[in-house]
């Protein structure tokens, strides 16, 4: 099992690119600067230093950021805040910090990718709970983080868009979807956009 905290502790994290998904920030292009949040607070799980969680709020969207790892959070609160964000420590999977009301939006920025598939399906859980009825589940995937042919025990772990359909099916209904035209040197191609929409209970 990975050591998040110990991964940043010791600044293992290739991951962290110092700006939000550029993915994000088509989607938001795409959608006028007003992507389907569902007009409440969204949630950010594995949100790492947390940029994507800025250029969200930074459009007057409140976002809560999650991380497992006390040292991601503490690195995102280091960075002035633009908005209504917020940030927390803790476990997605933990149910003990899910609010009741939920959320109306959530962005999946390599935080599936990073997650054990054998507990995939508790992502799907998780984002069945969070997200309240007619609300929003959207994301960039990183279906192939791993190199052709590299044999990984990973994190990263690859997917594939079927999987992820498969997963969120009995709460989601894909309602659009593409390969984004931008993303970070060496993703071209690689990732998946992806909006969801929460059915009715
Ligand atoms: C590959 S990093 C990506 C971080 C951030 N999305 C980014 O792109 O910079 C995966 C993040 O997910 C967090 N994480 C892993 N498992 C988690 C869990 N069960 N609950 C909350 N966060 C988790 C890790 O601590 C880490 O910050």
């Amino acid at each position: 099992m990975t050591d998040w905290e110990f991964r940043y502790r010791h600044h293992d994290t290739p991951w962290e690119k110092g700006s939000a998904a550029p993915p994000l920030l088509e989607l938001m292009e795409r959608w006028n600067a007003a992507p389907p949040w569902g007009g409440g607070e969204v949630l950010a799980p594995g949100c790492g230093f947390g940029h994507d969680v800025r250029v969200i709020a930074s459009t007057g969207v409140p976002v809560l950021g999650l991380d497992l790892a006390a040292a991601a959070v503490e690195g995102a609160r280091g960075f002035p805040s633009v908005g209504q964000e917020r940030y927390l420590q803790a476990d997605l999977f933990d149910r003990s910090w899910w609010p009741a009301k939920g959320f109306t939006g959530w962005w999946e920025h390599t935080c599936f990718c990073a997650i054990d598939p054998v507990d995939r399906p508790r992502y799907a859980e998780a984002a069945g709970a969070l997200v309240r009825p007619g609300g929003w589940l959207c994301g960039v995937f990183f279906l192939t983080p791993n190199e052709r042919g590299e044999e990984s025990c990973g994190p990263p772990f690859d997917s594939t868009i079927g999987e992820i359909e498969g997963l969120l099916a009995p709460w989601f209904e894909r309602v659009d979807a593409w390969v984004p035209t931008r993303s970070y040197p060496g993703r071209e191609g690689r990732e998946w956009v992806a909006i969801f929409r929460r059915k009715q209970d």
